[in-house]
């Protein structure tokens, strides 16, 4: 059950208000920036087909003046490219990359799938998505069609099949954004007829039988028993919640249809162009698609980061709490922190970062002085090997005319143009070395797809959600100055020495033998509550809670207690020093086997009973935290269970100033970003040289308000 974008990610804006500041840490891993024939991607998005041609020549040399490396155009160009179906038309865009790469620039194509022509949907009106509600979408905006419609399909593939065949060797193309933005709309599910017999083949080929998906649904309950996969609806209104198993499943479906939708061209470009790279642009933390799905054979994930459109959503927030500053530093950095993970800490790109005043019916004001350069090295601090800027020019048409670019509506140098011309300059002198170098994390938050979509359907508490508790964990954890990866049940956990999982609602067989092998090899692992509730068909496990891990955990759960008007405390006597907590939405209630108890309820119908406890499980340490707890003890307590699994802090830094470091071939580069207006003063552990300037630093150096600073530490 998705809801939409400004929502999510202002509901998440929320949270973080409270949480305390981070301080971050290492990084490493190797992967040699061998002589690719990609340049340094560090660019703009543009859009000559909304631009007269008489201006394309002055744009190519504006933008190679401007010092770019390349373009994105032509994501939204279809009506151009086919005016009419299997009339082609690439005379233009063939002319603009000519002349672009006569300014040596080079051209990343955008297959066109995310907003047909008119011309299309006259035709053929069934591709249309239909929404939760029933209802149809209609043209007239972008992102309605259908993911399951293969008429949609066989178009899309059409089109970007011909702009294949004619780019495949145009040596200005060095590689393709395939479709925009997947899912990301105010209607990021459909739920049309396509997609119900789309859904049904796709539960036949998971299931294989009748009975087993009868058994695994537990279909009995309210006489749901399906006799033929037809009969299988898709979650529409019907009186009365769907089958949490079907709704699950649903919310996989969809992920999946776009994920292949995506392949279909996929498929396509890797026969036709092998020589280019192919990619397709997203924002992290979203979770309408499993974005682990989408970029598994795409060659590097590319994100989009608007800081000051978000930073927007906080501020509209009815009483925002803490500061934004705070917010854009924990939000955006995990963001960051996702798209890296996405690949096992391959660098990615942002291939659309915002460059001035952002939004479309409101939009947020002119980014302070400073703001756009920290902004962008925020996300080379955190693994970016690129950065294109949204976008050249301001568009004076169309729904997007208040999305700020480079150039204002009347061409003229925006407030950030020279900003963003020296931190582009910047970034090229850093080099491939740094911009392709490894960030290493010894800590490691869990984000589920399927606990994401699974709690929507029967979150116990009308206020819990699943996204604004991991970044409630995130937020938290950071401060104990550690990279953080985050990571997927079943992923590899040996590489860190803590992983911590909020609300892992939905849990398999194979993720818990995960979490046992982890912490029996010496691992740190921190549940929240809500822990193995569910199995991977979303029925509730018939054992003692927490279910699968129960040995591992060393517990079993006494009670589960979603909190209106009761507001337990939290006695930390096991965390030294720590003043009492308190409990937000839920509460645990634990009942040691074996483990250790670390907290206690108070004044609770609990009041005495085990809140937190730790057990040793093999040569490693399993803690469950049972209540939701305040920001602030969530800070001590997961700082403190870093600490004691050897997370180990390279410096310390004040507060408002992020630190991260990359690392190749022996070299270690720190990032020093001040997100505060004023001037910080940081002491250096160890000296360094800054590769801004040239000149050693030791000792006290200054960072001025949002200021930046590289150092080469070894
Ligand atoms: C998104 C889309 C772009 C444009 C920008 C600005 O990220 O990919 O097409 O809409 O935002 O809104
Ligand atoms: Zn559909």
């Amino acid at each position: 059950m998705a809801i939409s974008r400004r929502d999510f990610l202002s509901g998440a804006a929320v949270t973080l208000g409270a949480v305390s500041l981070r301080t971050p840490m290492w990084a490493l891993a190797a992967q040699n920036a061998a002589a690719s024939p990609v340049p340094l991607l560090l660019g703009v998005d543009y859009y000559p087909d909304q631009t007269p041609d008489s201006l394309w020549e002055e744009d190519a040399r504006m933008m190679a003046d401007f010092g770019i490396t390349n373009v994105r155009v032509a994501e939204f160009a279809w009506a151009l490219m086919e005016p009419s179906e299997g009339k082609f038309d690439f005379a233009w865009l063939q002319r603009s990359i000519e002349i672009l790469q006569r300014h040596k620039i080079a051209v990343i194509l955008g297959t066109p799938s995310a907003a047909p022509p008119p011309w299309l949907t006259a035709k053929y009106p069934e591709v249309v998505m239909v929404n939760a509600q029933d209802l149809p979408l209609h043209p007239g905006g972008r992102r309605f069609t259908c993911p399951s419609n293969k008429t949609y399909r066989r178009l899309s593939l059409a089109v970007a099949t011909q702009m294949a065949q004619t780019f495949a060797d145009a040596s200005g193309v060095i590689g393709w954004q395939i479709d925009n933005e997947f899912t990301l709309s105010d209607t990021p599910r459909c739920f049309c007829n396509f997609c119900r017999a789309g859904f049904q083949d796709w539960l036949r080929e998971k299931y294989g039988s009748l009975e087993k998906l009868n058994q695994d649904w537990g279909t009995v309950f309210w006489s749901q028993k399906y006799t033929d996969f037809s009969q299988i609806p898709v979650p529409l209104l019907s009186g009365g919640d769907p089958n949490p198993g079907l709704a699950l499943d649903y919310d996989r479906y969809q992920s999946y249809a776009n994920v292949s939708f995506m392949e279909e061209q996929l498929t396509m470009l890797r026969q036709k162009c092998p020589r280019q790279f192919i990619t397709t642009n997203n924002v992290g933390l979203v979770d309408y698609i499993n974005e682990r799905d989408l970029y598994a054979k795409l060659d590097f994930v590319a994100f989009d980061n608007y800081p000051g459109f978000f930073k927007m959503l906080m501020e509209e927030q009815p009483n925002p709490e803490g500061s934004s500053w705070n917010a854009i530093l924990t939000m955006v950095a995990m963001g960051h922190d996702f798209g890296r993970s996405l690949k096992a800490g391959k660098p990615f790109m942002i291939m659309e970062e915002q460059s001035g005043k952002a939004g479309q019916r409101t939009f947020s004001p002119q980014p302070e002085k400073g703001h756009l350069r920290l902004w962008t090295y925020q996300a080379v601090a955190h693994g970016a090997m690129g950065v294109n800027y949204f976008r050249w020019d301001t568009a004076t048409f169309g729904a997007e005319e208040y999305w700020h670019g480079i150039l204002n509506h009347d061409r003229s140098p925006s407030p950030g143009f020279e900003e963003i011309r020296q931190t582009i300059k910047e970034l090229k002198a850093l080099g491939r070395d740094v911009l392709e170098s490894q960030y290493v994390a010894e800590a490691a938050v869990v984000f589920d797809y399927d606990s994401s979509w699974a709690l929507p359907i029967q979150p116990g508490h009308p206020k819990l959600s699943y996204l604004p508790q991991v970044v409630k964990w995130y937020g938290t954890l950071s401060p104990s100055q550690t990279g953080i990866d985050i990571s997927v049940p079943g992923a590899d956990l040996s590489p860190y020495k803590i992983v911590v999982a909020p609300l892992p609602y939905v849990m398999s067989d194979a993720q818990a033998q995960k979490i046992r092998d982890f912490v029996h090899n010496g691992g740190t692992f921190v549940a929240g509550f809500r822990l193995g509730a569910k199995n991977e068909f979303s029925q509730i496990v018939r054992t003692p809670l927490p279910g699968l891990l129960r040995d591992v955990m060393g517990v079993t759960v006494e009670d589960y207690v979603p909190l209106y008007s009761e507001k337990p405390g939290v006695k930390l006597s096991g965390f030294s020093g720590a003043p009492d907590g308190t409990c937000g939405l839920w509460a645990e209630v634990l009942k040691p086997s074996t483990a250790q108890v670390l907290a206690t309820y108070t004044n609770f119908q609990h009041a005495g009973k085990p809140a937190i406890t730790r057990n040793s499980f093999g040569k490693g340490k399993a803690i469950y935290i049972g209540p939701d707890l305040d920001p602030m003890s969530l800070a001590r307590v997961l700082r403190t269970l870093a600490a004691s699994a050897g997370v180990q802090a390279p410096m310390e830094v004040p507060l408002g100033v992020e630190m991260t470091i990359r690392q190749a071939g022996g070299k270690r580069w720190m990032f020093l970003m001040n997100h505060k207006s004023d001037a910080q003063t940081v002491k250096l552990a160890t000296p360094g040289t800054d590769l801004l300037t040239g000149k050693a630093r030791s000792g006290e150096i200054e960072l001025s308000g949002y200021g930046v600073q590289v150092l080469q530490m070894s």
